[in-house]
C-alpha cells in the first residue's frame, strides 16, 4: 500500500459526508460492512449494521422503500445502479441520501460483492425543493397573467365594439341630422354672396368631414365587420381606406384562403393586420407595403413587409411602452399560434403571423 494512504483515506471519511459499504451478494444490503464514519453520518456504528440484519431496510422512508428495494433487486450481478431515498437517523430525522452500488469481484477471491456508498444530499434535495417551489410559483404567476391578458384582450374587443356602436348609431346619426338641417338652412338663403351664407357653406363642410372621420373611426373599431363580409374582403375593405388615407402603396396578395375559418382565427388576423397597418402609418414611412394571406392545409400565415425605416427589434423590446406589438402576441398566442418580428433600422419591418386551422371550423 502507497504510503500515507490510510491517513488519506482517513481524511476522506472524516471530511465527506459519504459511508462507504460491502455486502456479499445474497445478502445484499442486509448486514453490510459499513465504514467507521458511518456513526457520525447515520448516527449508526458499523456494529449496529452488522449484527441487524433488517437496520438499513426498516429506516428506509415507507414511500421510498419499495421503489429502492425493486432498484437494487433487478440489479443483475455485473450492474451498477444510483437511487436517492430519505433514510431514519438514529436522532430519527430523515435525511436524503444518494446510493450508488457496483458489483465487483474481489481481488484474489471468486466471488462478487456488492459495493457502494451512501452520500448525504439531503441540502442539495431542499435547493432542489425549493427551485421546484419556486418554478412552479412562477409557472402559476404566469398563467395568471396570461388569464389576465386573454380577459383585458376580451373587455377592450367589447369596449371597441360598444364604442363603435354608439359612434355609428348615435353620435353620427346626430351629425347627419346637423348636415342636413344646415344644408336646408343654406338652401332657403336667398342672396347668394353673403358672408353668412359662405360661412354656412364652411361649417357644413366641417360637419361633412367630421361625420366622415367618426365613420371611420367607428369602421375601425367594428368587429363585426368581420364576421358579416368574411375576412378577405374585410381585408380588401380596410387596406384600400389605408391606401386612401396614407399615401402608401398597398398590395394584398392571397393564395389559398380557407373558405371557412374559424371567426377567431378570423377576427385575430384582422386586428393583426390593422395593428401592423397603424403601425406602417405610425412609424415606418414607407412608400409601399405587402400584406399577404396564405393558407396551407393546417395553418393560414399574414405577413405584413413594409419598406419603410425599420427598427431595432431588441431595442423595441426592451423599452417600447406602446401596445401594439404586445396585444398582437398575446391574441396569436391565446389560438396557439406564433408571432416573427424581422426588421432592421433601414431595412423595413416584417410581421408575420401563423395560425393553426382549428378542427371546429364552421
Ligand atoms: N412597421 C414599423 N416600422 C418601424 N418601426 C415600427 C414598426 N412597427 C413598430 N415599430 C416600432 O415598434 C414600436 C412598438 O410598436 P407598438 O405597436 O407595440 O407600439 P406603438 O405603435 O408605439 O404604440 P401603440 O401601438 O400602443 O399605439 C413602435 O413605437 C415603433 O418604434
Ligand atoms: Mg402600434
Amino acid at each position: 500500500m502507497i504510503a500515507g494512504a490510510d491517513k488519506h483515506q482517513d481524511l476522506i471519511l472524516t471530511a465527506l459526508p459519504v459511508v462507504f459499504y460491502a455486502a456479499a451478494p445474497d445478502e445484499r444490503l442486509y448486514r453490510p460492512w459499513v465504514s467507521q464514519n458511518s456513526a457520525r453520518i447515520t448516527g449508526f456504528t458499523p456494529e449496529a449494521f452488522a449484527s441487524d440484519p433488517g437496520l438499513w431496510v426498516s429506516r428506509l422512508h415507507p414511500d421510498d422503500r419499495e421503489r429502492v428495494l425493486a432498484e437494487f433487486l433487478k440489479l443483475p450481478p455485473d450492474g451498477a445502479c444510483t437511487v436517492e431515498y430519505r433514510w431514519l437517523m438514529a436522532d430519527q430525522t430523515y435525511r436524503w441520501f444518494l446510493d450508488t452500488a457496483v458489483f465487483t469481484r474481489e481481488s484474489g477471491a471468486g466471488d462478487r460483492r456488492l459495493a457502494g456508498l451512501w452520500m448525504d444530499v439531503t441540502k442539495r434535495k431542499a435547493a432542489e425543493a425549493e427551485l421546484e417551489a419556486s418554478r412552479a410559483e412562477l409557472e402559476r404567476s404566469r398563467e395568471e397573467l396570461r388569464a389576465l391578458a386573454g380577459k383585458l384582450l376580451t373587455v377592450q374587443d367589447e369596449e371597441r365594439r360598444r364604442i363603435s356602436r354608439d359612434l355609428h348609431d348615435d353620435v353620427s346619426q346626430r351629425l347627419a341630422v346637423i348636415g342636413l338641417e344646415l344644408e336646408a338652412v343654406y338652401g332657403s338663403l336667398r342672396s347668394s354672396s353673403s358672408p353668412f351664407k359662405r360661412q354656412l357653406r364652411a361649417i357644413h363642410k366641417q360637419v361633412v368631414r367630421l361625420s366622415d372621420d367618426l365613420r371611420h373611426l367607428a369602421y375601425q373599431f367594428h368587429q363585426t365587420i368581420v364576421e358579416d363580409l368574411g375576412l378577405v374582403v374585410a381585408l380588401q375593405r380596410y387596406v384600400n381606406d389605408f391606401v386612401r388615407r396614407t399615401g402608401v402603396k398597398a398590395r394584398f396578395i392571397k393564395r389559398r384562403v380557407p373558405e371557412f375559418l374559424a371567426q377567431d382565427v378570423a377576427t385575430c388576423l384582422y386586428r393583426v393586420a390593422q395593428e401592423s397597418l397603424g403601425n406602417v402609418a405610425a412609424h415606418a414611412k414607407a412608400s409601399h407595403v405587402t400584406l399577404e394571406l396564405i393558407g396551407s392545409d393546417d395553418e393560414i400565415r399574414l405577413t405584413v413587409r413594409d419598406s419603410g425605416v425599420g427598427m431595432d427589434v431588441e431595442a423595441v423590446r426592451q423599452r417600447s411602452r406602446g401596445l401594439g406589438l404586445l396585444s398582437m402576441t398575446e391574441r396569436v398566442r391565446l389560438l396557439n399560434g406564433s408571432v416573427e418580428l424581422r426588421s432592421r433600422p433601414g431595412q423595413g419591418t416584417e410581421v408575420s403571423v401563423r395560425l393553426p386551422l382549428t378542427m371546429d371550423q364552421p
